[in-house]
């Protein structure tokens, strides 16, 4: 079966990218990393995709007049790929609204919280500062509200009392590495259904397999 292509924007040191260039390396995983986009030149993921042979485009924001005409051109790059899902890694712009219209429902992010909790930067921060027990990694729908589409997948891990931001956020990264490749298999199989009820947020059904069970807890 052909596998699903997948596109990955980063802007720094790529650390999910590798999660998800390592899970599309065994031959009977169901998606494949068609290419990488970076709007930073130095960003760290870049080599490590060059190293396993996976296409990569730097296509700098500074470089266009404004934000929907960069939007347009990771789009068009994207699509020029033949990339059929996207998948934000510690991708650091704020789209135009056309982007996240445009990939409706194909696009992807994960973020270092349990969504809708802690949205925005320095979310392990956040998670300390309100004095939370547990924290977590999200992967989420891009919509056009910032850190605010639909959750398709969520792991748990413990926020300890002495934990810094720096601490917790390994913790969280640890379980971001699974759960983004796994969420991306999911999608690759056909499993992750929107539901839509009037009046009420969009939500994600995943069919076939317990979303839930092995994500909980990351001690
Ligand atoms: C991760 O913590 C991710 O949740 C957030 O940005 C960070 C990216 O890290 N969106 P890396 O570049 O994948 O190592």
């Amino acid at each position: 079966m052909a596998k699903l292509k997948a596109g990955v924007l980063i802007s720094g040191r790529g650390s999910n990218l590798l999660a998800l260039l390592q899970a599309c390396d065994a031959p009977d995983f169901p998606a494949e990393i068609a290419l990488v986009v970076s709007n930073r030149a130095e960003a760290g993921g870049l080599a490590q995709a060059e190293r396993l042979g996976v296409p990569t485009r730097v296509i700098a924001h500074g470089d266009f007049a404004d934000r929907e005409d960069f939007d347009r051109a990771v789009s068009a790059a994207l699509e020029a790929a033949g990339v059929e899902l996207v998948c934000l890694a510690g991708f650091m712009r704020i789209f135009s609204p056309w982007f996240p219209a445009y990939w409706a429902n194909r696009i992807l992010n994960i973020h270092p919280s349990l969504l809708p909790a802690f949205r925005g930067l320095h979310a392990p921060q956040q998670a300390i500062d309100a004095g939370v027990r547990v924290s977590g990694a999200t992967v989420h729908l891009v919509t056009e509200t910032l850190d605010g589409g639909p959750v398709v997948a969520q792991a748990a891990v413990p926020v300890h009392q002495d934990d810094t931001a720096d601490m917790l956020a390994a913790r969280i990264l640890l379980a971001e590495h699974e759960l983004y490749p796994l969420v991306l298999r999911w999608f690759a199989e056909g499993r992750v259904h929107l539901l839509r009820a009037p009046g009420k947020p969009d939500r994600v059904r995943i069919d076939g397999v317990a979303a839930d069970a092995a994500l909980l807890w990351r001690p």
